[in-house]
């Protein structure tokens, strides 16, 4: 039976230390500040602002939040994150992706200023982690590697595999792992032979958001799987990219989805909050 890592656990203990910190915060006269921004009415976006809202109460944090309609148009955005960049009791700004198609959602990731682009998506923050000096660390990599840590999983010297290539998670989940002395595979949809591949991986990283993608012929014995991807099956469940029944046999540590990777990324983005509001230092 495969040790399940478990996210929502870790993630409650970070957020509680993250109380602490907010508080000592507030004794010395800041009140740290996240502002979260909801374009539309994706409801899988909804429930995540809902769920950043809940960790911002648990992390002591203020949190702001600011809705527009579909039919918003940039412009309106863009006077916003500008009021948001010129306030000072602001610390955080995250705008939520995706959104509608009139924007350009690299143009917004480019208008937030970089000290309070908490996601870590603009180019200098990515450009400051690749080289390892993070001002921010990027949520869902960041979380991926606390908990590794956190069950004593080193990636030194391991054969890793990501299965995606986003710029949220596979591109900077790829650069973490090598930043931990990992020997790393990014692999994708024009990947050959995928199963081959995967096989290779003493942790394995699936951040393809293709249900049923991971398979029993893809895992090693005694392999680490990961799954980031959160799915949604026809009858409303959250699911993985693997099939974890089928699986979890194989593995020596495996996350669930949900209570995986989910909770962590939103307790690295409280973290980078009060990083944040202690001015950029981590
Ligand atoms: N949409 C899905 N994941 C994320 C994330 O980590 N940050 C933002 N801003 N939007 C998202």
């Amino acid at each position: 039976m495969a040790t399940r890592l478990d996210g929502k656990a870790l993630s409650e203990k970070l957020k509680k230390r993250c109380a602490l910190e907010s508080a000592a915060l507030r004794e010395a006269g800041t009140e740290p500040c996240l502002a979260v921004v909801l374009v539309g009415s994706d409801p899988a976006s909804a429930v995540y602002v809902k769920n950043k809202k809940k960790d911002c109460e648990e992390s002591g944090i203020r949190g702001e939040s600011y809705e527009m309609p579909d039919t918003a148009e940039p412009k309106e955005l863009f006077a916003l994150i500008d009021k948001l960049n010129g306030r000072g009791d602001v610390h955080g700004i995250l705008v939520q992706f995706p959104l509608p198609a009139q924007f350009d959602a690299r143009a917004v990731l480019m208008a937030i200023d970089p000290k309070k682009d908490v996601d870590c998506f603009h180019p200098e923050n990515v450009g400051l982690m690749t080289q390892g000096a993070p001002r921010f660390l990027p949520c869902t990599p960041a979380g991926v590697m606390a908990l590794l840590d956190e069950y004593g999983i080193d990636p030194l010297g391991k054969e890793c595999v990501v299965v995606g290539r986003s710029d949220i998670v596979g591109k900077p989940m790829a650069m973490l792992l090598l930043r931990r002395h990992a020997t790393v595979t990014v692999a994708h949809s024009r990947t050959p032979d995928l199963a081959r591949v995967c096989r290779r991986a003493d942790i394995l990283v699936s951040a393809a958001g293709k249900l049923g993608l991971i398979t029993r012929d893809m895992v090693k014995q005694g392999a680490v799987v990961v799954d980031v991807a959160m799915n949604r099956t026809a009858d409303g469940k959250l699911k993985g990219d693997a099939l974890f029944d089928d699986i979890e046999p194989l593995c020596s540590y495996i996350t669930p989805v949900p209570g995986g990777v989910g909770p962590m990324t939103r307790a690295i983005l409280m973290q980078n909050t009060l990083t944040a509001a202690h001015g950029g230092k981590l």
